[in-house]
């Protein structure tokens, strides 16, 4: 199957939001235990078309598989700094699709000038801290978790953060394993 890598658009918005509500329903891996509200999502991707904010999404038959989003951080001060926030459905993962949303979504950062991207990742994400290793970032530190009681037992986290930086640009390193297909663990969707 053809999978599109590309800016996402208004028609993506809502697959978009389902597969971020699928991926935060997983309790594991992003800070958010539910997609926020449609109408908060729907003005996010609106403000990142119209400012031509990197937000990147896979498609496959036209449904979004997974995401990487690079707006601006919040402060004017920061305006610099893109901060990251990425996913893929589950079915999807260890294929080499996130290591080619991230590349393309790097491209499009370093083009808009961000001057730096941060991005948080969980201790217990060793999967995802390594491919943003292979891309260039460094860790910065280890943040004492910060999410409230109610989210944290059901998480099963242990209250660690870390931080990680991109100093733009990197050249991306050769892939080490080649065909990534063998570490998927459920099969590749016809
Ligand atoms: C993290 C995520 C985006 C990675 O995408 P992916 O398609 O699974 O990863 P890829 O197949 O492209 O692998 C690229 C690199 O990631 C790392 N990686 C991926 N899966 C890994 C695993 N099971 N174990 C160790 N490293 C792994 C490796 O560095 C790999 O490069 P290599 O093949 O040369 O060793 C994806 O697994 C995902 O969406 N996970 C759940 C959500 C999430 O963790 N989001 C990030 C929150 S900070």
């Amino acid at each position: 199957m053809t999978i599109e890598v590309r800016q996402i658009r208004e028609e993506d918005i809502e697959s978009f939001h389902a597969a971020v509500g699928v991926v935060a329903r997983e309790h594991r891996y992003l800070a958010l235990i539910e997609a926020p509200p449609i109408e908060r999502a729907t003005a996010f991707v609106r403000r990142n078309i119209e400012k031509g904010y990197p937000q990147f999404v896979a498609i496959a038959d036209r449904e979004v598989i997974g995401w990487c989003n690079i707006p601006p951080a919040s402060r004017e001060v920061m305006a610099h700094v893109g901060d990251l926030f990425m996913g893929l459905l589950p079915q999807w993962r260890g294929q080499g699709l996130g290591e080619r949303l991230l590349r393309e979504s790097l491209v499009a950062a370093d083009a808009f000038g961000y001057l730096r991207i941060e991005l948080g990742v969980f201790a217990d994400n060793p999967s995802a801290a390594a491919l943003y290793r292979k891309a260039g970032f460094v860790e910065e530190g280890i943040k004492a978790c910060d999410f409230d009681q109610w989210c944290l037992p059901r998480r099963g986290h242990h209250g660690a953060l870390q931080g990680l930086r991109r100093l733009t640009p990197r050249r991306w390193p050769r892939s080490r394993s080649g065909n990534r297909g063998h570490r998927a663990s459920t099969p590749r969707p016809a």
